[in-house]
């Protein structure tokens, strides 16, 4: 067996248009909005960057001036916060800077699929394993669920997609897997269907938003098939990629919130809102009195 491989490079889709959180995301992406005070997309980066990832590529669309300026230097900023002897913002806007020439920016014409978006990625990824994150999947965990799957991806050196157990009446918004085994927080994949209807599921695992493909799938994606929706879809070619060597599901441990959704991503500011001692102080109290107040009949 050659040397082992290890992946360094992380595709970031955010070309979608977002179109579930309109009007908000009419001049800035999805990826943007903010879950507290930080955006979705730097949850996303500060997880690959903590799990070794060395280059960003970023498969952007229309408005991606927001989303280059968030990870550039601002100096007026800079200047401001130092004037004001805010030192520790300063840090803070510093450290989410990567350094010079770590950070591609490609482009994808027209939002065809996530398929289509990371096949945009070929160039600037080369013939090596990479990362996948979706940004409006975000998961709270002690264990980031990228460098999990790093360490499984170094022990089995085959592609991996995250999975996670959804309600099974939802299997409709999901890529669903069918698996050769359970109980092991890494499954062997059979098949993946996209978006199946609950009754032609064949489970109730779903594709979450972190992958780690093997470079073999841009020849998959090149073929442009159109699947459910219409759109060029990354599940059916990993399908297509099954056929020819492992791809493996492994079981995160967090709680995901599915920021793409107005529920999901309500759920996740107030989750990370709790977390912060400063803003709980006043938050919870509120919900209280709130929920008391909407109670009917009061
Ligand atoms: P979604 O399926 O959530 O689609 O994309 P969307 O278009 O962003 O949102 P809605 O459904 O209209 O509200 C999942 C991820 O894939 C990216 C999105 O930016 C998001 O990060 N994506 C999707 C692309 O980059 N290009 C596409 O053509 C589609």
């Amino acid at each position: 067996m050659g040397s082992k491989l290890s992946v360094k490079k992380a595709v970031f889709p955010v070309a979608g248009l977002g179109t579930r959180f309109l009007p908000a995301t009419k001049a800035i992406p999805k990826e943007m909005l903010p879950v507290v005070d930080k955006p979705l997309i730097q949850y996303a980066v500060e997880e690959a960057l903590s799990a070794g990832i060395e280059e960003i590529i970023f498969v952007t669309g229309r408005k991606k001036e927001a989303l280059e300026d968030h990870f550039d230097r601002s100096c007026e900023l800079e200047h401001t916060l130092m004037a004001r002897n805010k030192d520790t913002l300063l840090r803070e806007l510093d450290s989410l800077v990567p350094e010079s020439g770590t950070i591609i920016y490609t482009r994808q014409g027209e939002p065809l699929g996530l398929g289509h978006a990371i096949w945009c990625s070929r160039h600037a990824v080369g013939d090596e394993p990479f990362a996948i994150l979706l940004a409006d999947d975000l998961v709270k965990t002690d264990q980031p669920v990228l460098g999990k799957m790093l360490a499984k991806f170094e022990e089995v050196q085959s592609s991996i997609v995250a999975v996670e157990e959804i309600d099974p009446v939802q299997t409709d918004k999901y890529g669903i897997l069918d698996v050769e085994n359970t109980g092991t927080d890494l499954l062997r994949i059979k098949g993946m269907v996209e978006k199946p209807s609950p009754d032609q599921a064949p489970s109730n695992l779903a594709i979450i938003g972190r992958y780690i493909l093997t470079p073999e799938i841009y020849t998959q994606l090149s073929r442009k098939e159109r699947g459910a929706g219409g759109e060029i879809q990354i599940t059916d070619a990993m399908a297509r990629l099954l056929q020819e060597q492992p791809i493996y599901g492994y079981r995160f441990k967090g709680r995901r919130f599915d920021c793409g959704s107005k529920a999901g991503f309500q759920m996740a500011n107030l989750a990370y809102a709790l977390d912060r001692p400063e803003i709980k102080k006043d938050l919870l109290p509120f919900i209280a009195e709130y929920l008391q107040q909407s109670k009917p009949g009061s």
